[in-house]
């Protein structure tokens, strides 16, 4: 029984490699062979094997030893000042004006899309440097991707998750990362996370299964959503953690471990998402969005 379920993983394996391979010749039609090469070669390798930064030689130290183990650390939190200035930026940048967050929420809910468009944090270089600093996070991300930050890029988000009451809508049929999943974002990476609202039990708690970025079985490394009965019945070691906090409260993840955003049943989510990744793949893979850490480092002293 066990060997006809391997080689059913097996099977799937071939297709996710057919699959991708066929996605990279769209961009390769496109001339980005580069590209081409680089989303076959990352998005196979990071799921089957695993986050590049598991494979980094550099020394580790007692500074990354939880987020190595168990893909979750809590970080300091971001000071009022600064969730409020997001707050401030993020609704700034929406076409429409908004007096606060509450009018932002009601406003959009009746649409009945889950997630709201995002809105990229780096464009303003103080307010990034500001996290970055009270985060504190540069040293994790650099020696957990055992890399230095001229080699790192970063993406840098906000969005938000309304609690509907209609019928749910899709935005081009995606479904807005809210069922199980492990992110496969370039070779080396990791993201952090910061509410930008008190975040309670139904209000789109993050969701992680702890340890679940090592020792998976084949068929749970497919790049695919997973049901919570799948996980909790497959993986070696289920434990879901959900996360909730007040505003300010950060964490950094390996995001190859299991997560998921959650549908909110009891009120809004406004949350910030920080990505790092390796200039080495990421560069070729996006287009968009991804800066070079470097550009922030001018008043951060670490
Ligand atoms: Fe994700």
């Amino acid at each position: 029984m066990i060997k006809v379920l391997k080689k059913i993983a097996f099977l799937y394996v071939i297709k996710q490699l057919i699959v991708t391979f066929i996605e990279s010749l769209q961009y390769a039609k496109k001339g980005g062979l580069r590209k081409a090469y680089h989303w076959f070669f990352v998005r196979n390798c990071v799921s089957i094997f695993g986050n590049g930064a598991r494979y980094s030689s550099k020394k580790i130290s007692n500074l990354t030893l939880q987020i190595r183990d168990d893909g979750f650390m809590e970080l300091n939190k971001l000071s009022e000042k600064t969730v409020k200035n997001l707050v401030d930026y993020f609704l700034a940048s929406q076409q429409q004006k908004y007096d606060d967050l509450k009018s932002f929420f009601d406003k959009h809910r009746v649409e009945n899309y889950v997630r709201s468009e995002e809105v990229d944090v780096c464009l303003n270089n103080e307010l990034c440097n500001s996290i970055l600093k009270e985060l504190n996070i540069l040293p994790v991300v650099s020696e957990f991707l055992g890399l230095s930050e001229k080699e790192i890029s970063i993406f840098a988000k906000i969005d938000a998750l309304f609690k509907i009451n209609g019928e749910r809508n899709l935005r081009h049929g995606y479904d807005d990362a809210l069922e199980f999943h492990r992110d496969i974002d370039s070779y080396r990476f990791v993201k952090a996370f910061s509410y930008l609202v008190d975040i309670e039990k139904g209000s789109g708690e993050h969701e992680v299964c702890i340890r679940s970025h090592k020792s998976l079985p084949l068929k749970l490394r497919l790049i695919k959503r997973y049901k919570y009965s799948t996980l909790k019945e497959n993986l070696p070691h289920f434990e879901l953690k959900s996360i909730f906090g007040k505003a300010g409260y950060s964490w950094i993840e390996d995001t190859t471990s299991f997560h998921r955003g959650t549908i909110p049943k009891m009120g809004d989510r406004l949350m910030l998402s920080l990505s790092f990744n390796d200039k080495k793949t990421a560069d070729f893979m996006y287009d968009a969005g991804y800066y070079p850490l470097s550009k922030f480092k001018s008043n951060i002293s670490i």
